[in-house]
């Protein structure tokens, strides 16, 4: 019988389309409120605590803290079970100096004119400009790609759902799991990003989503000072 969890990384998937419905029980131990609560404050607490790095230290870090992180994002819900992402953990410097220069030609285009003044006064508030040292000063970079559709070895093809929610989730758990591991991460959508299929050599369908650039903070590290809606901005009770 499988089990309902997956703890082990020599558990391999195997596509299920079509199988039949096969339920295991699922019993987790209740957890008593007052824990939950301590729980959700010290998690709250962690969680504001967060920010995006774009000033990253070249000091390595502790890869199987990133390979464990990839593995909780792994765990996201996705639409049908699809899993439809694909993480790529790019360390060697020459593939990350490339990745660099091509972002940055993009970035360039954007930045003097492609993005329009309503986008750039968005940003403006972030500092950020076409310069992207992260690429290259981050010890690692997880490039997420999503799975546009699945693609079977002798080339069929089965349709993928909600692959754009199914591989924000994910990132957002990834990016979660990073920064509660001790680590810093930034999301970086270099637009257009089809060079990174390219230049990571992976097939045709896939797309890249996002590079996230993951290490420690530059010693001068500063980020803009910015302030998050409040609950009562963003929650509606009914
Ligand atoms: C989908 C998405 C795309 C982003 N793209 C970029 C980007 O290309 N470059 C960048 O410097 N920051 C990027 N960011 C980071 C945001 O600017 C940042 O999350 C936001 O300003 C809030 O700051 P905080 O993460 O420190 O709370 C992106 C974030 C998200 C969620």
């Amino acid at each position: 019988m499988s089990q309902p969890t997956q703890s082990d990384a020599t558990t391999h998937w195997t596509p299920t389309h079509g199988a039949p419905y096969r339920p295991v029980p699922y019993r987790p131990e209740r957890m008593p409120a007052a824990e939950s609560l301590a729980r959700a404050a010290e998690l709250r607490e962690r969680m504001a605590r967060r920010r995006t790095v774009r000033q990253f230290s070249a000091d390595p870090v502790p890869e199987q803290v990133v390979r464990d992180a990839i593995a909780c994002a792994a765990t996201a819900p996705s639409g049908a079970h699809q899993q439809p992402w694909t993480f790529v953990l790019v360390k060697d410097p020459e593939v990350r100096r490339r990745i660099r220069a091509a972002a940055e030609a993009e970035e360039r285009l954007s930045y003097e004119g492609r993005l329009g003044e309503e986008w750039l006064a968005a940003l403006r508030p972030l500092g950020t400009d076409e310069v992207k040292p992260h690429l290259t000063d981050a010890p690692q970079l997880i490039v997420v790609f999503q799975q546009r559709h699945w693609l079977g070895e002798d080339g069929s093809r089965r349709k993928h759902y909600y692959v754009d929610e199914s591989v924000g989730i994910a990132v957002g758990m990834l990016l979660s799991a990073l920064h509660l591991s001790g680590l810093a991460a930034l999301v970086h959508t270099p637009s257009p990003m089809r060079f990174l299929r390219e230049v990571l050599g992976r097939p045709a369908n896939e797309k890249a989503f996002a590079v996230i650039p993951v290490g420690y903070p530059a010693p001068e590290c500063e980020v803009p000072d910015l302030v998050r809606k409040s609950l009562d901005q963003i929650v509606v009770e009914i």
